[in-house]
C-alpha cells in the first residue's frame, strides 16, 4: 500500500496530481522535510515540524496545518513501522505562470513515505564506510531554509557519483560547509569539530543531537570553521542526517582519512545515537 497525503486528504498515489502551474512545479517555490519513523514513532519530530515552521516563515508561506496528525496518520496508513515521511509545503497553485505571487494562495501540502533503515538496528562493525569527494558550495545563502531547490545538491552529488564516491562535501570561501543532505564532523585527537550553524548550512536535527549527546556523555566538540587541510588530516570524518544517522567516511577525494578504518569516537557516538534512539521508542529518553 502506497498512500500519499495531498491537499488535506489520504490517497492511494497514483491518484495524486497537482496542477502543472503549481509554484512548487514551476519554481522550486516551495519547502520541505525528511522525518523519520522507527516502529511507527516520529523521531524528533516536534524539533523537525519546528524546523519546517522556520523555513515557512523564512520565505512568507502561511500554511497552519497540524502537521504532526497528517504524518503521524501517514505513517499509520501506510502500515506504521520504519518510514520516512517527505513533507512538502508549496506556495500554491497560481493557475499562471508569474514570478510574483498573491499572498492569499492556498498552500499545497503533499506528503508521502519511504522505507528507512533502523540505525539502532545495525552493529558498528555492519555499517559500511563512505568515500567522499569535495567539491564547490554552488548553492544560495540560505542553506538554513529546507528549500526544495536542490539542483546545486543533485549537480555535485552526481559528481561525486561519476567519481565512484558516495559523497561530495562542499566547500565555500575556503571553508566547509556540509553535505550535499548531510551535515559534516571531523575528528582530531579525541575532539569532534563540526561547522558553526549559520546561514550556509541546514540546521540539522541529527547534528544538534550529535552535540547534545557529546555534551552530556563527556565527549569534547567544537563549532569551528573548517578548512580542506584541517578536512584532510583528520583523524576521522562523518556525516549526518535522519535517514543515514551518523556515519564514517573513510576516503576522501581519494586519499584515506586517518587509517582509513571506522574510528573510535565515530564507534561511541553511533552507540549513543542508537542507545538514544532505542530509549526514544520505548519512552526512557533523556534529553
Ligand atoms: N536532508 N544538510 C542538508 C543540506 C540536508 O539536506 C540534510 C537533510 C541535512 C541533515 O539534516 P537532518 O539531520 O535534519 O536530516 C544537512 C534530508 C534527509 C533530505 O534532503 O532528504
Amino acid at each position: 500500500m502506497n498512500i500519499v497525503y495531498l491537499k488535506g486528504q489520504f490517497m492511494p498515489s497514483q491518484e495524486a496530481m497537482i496542477s502543472p502551474f503549481d509554484r512548487g512545479f514551476l519554481f522550486g517555490d516551495s519547502v520541505y522535510e525528511v522525518v523519520p519513523y522507527f516502529r511507527g514513532i516520529g523521531f524528533r519530530l516536534q524539533e523537525h515540524i519546528t524546523r519546517l515552521e522556520h523555513s515557512l516563515r523564512a520565505v512568507r508561506i502561511q500554511a497552519h496545518t497540524d502537521w504532526a496528525a497528517v504524518m503521524d496518520e501517514l505513517v499509520a496508513r501506510n502500515g506504521g513501522g520504519n518510514l520516512s515521511v517527505y513533507l512538502q509545503v508549496t506556495r500554491g497553485d497560481s493557475g499562471s505562470r508569474s514570478h510574483s505571487y498573491d499572498a492569499s494562495l492556498t498552500p499545497t501540502v503533499f506528503a508521502c513515505c519511504a522505507p528507512v533503515r533502523d540505525f539502532a538496528a545495525v552493529s558498528a562493525e555492519e555499517v559500511q564506510e563512505l568515500s567522499a569527494i569535495v567539491t564547490a558550495d554552488l548553492r544560495w545563502h540560505r542553506c538554513d531554509i529546507k528549500s526544495t531547490g536542490l539542483l546545486p545538491n543533485i549537480l555535485v552529488l552526481q559528481q561525486a557519483r561519476d567519481h565512484q564516491a558516495d559523497e561530495a562535501l562542499l566547500l565555500r570561501d575556503g571553508v566547509l560547509t556540509e553535505g550535499t543532505s548531510c551535515n559534516l564532523f571531523v575528528v582530531r585527537q579525541g575532539v569532534i569539530y563540526t561547522p558553526k550553524r549559520s546561514s550556509e548550512i541546514l540546521g540539522g536535527i541529527t547534528r544538534e543531537l550529535v552535540l547534545g549527546l557529546a555534551d552530556v556523555n563527556g565527549m569534547q566538540y567544537q563549532e569551528v570553521d573548517i578548512d580542506y587541510d584541517t578536512l584532510m588530516n583528520a583523524d576521522e570524518v562523518w556525516i549526518s542526517s535522519s535517514t543515514r544517522g551518523v556515519l564514517p567516511v573513510t576516503r576522501v577525494d581519494d586519499r584515506l582519512i586517518g587509517d582509513g578504518k571506522k574510528g573510535p569516537v565515530w564507534a561511541r557516538m553511533f552507540e549513543l545515537l542508537a542507545r538514544y534512539q532505542h530509549q526514544l521508542m520505548t519512552g526512557e529518553s533523556e534529553l
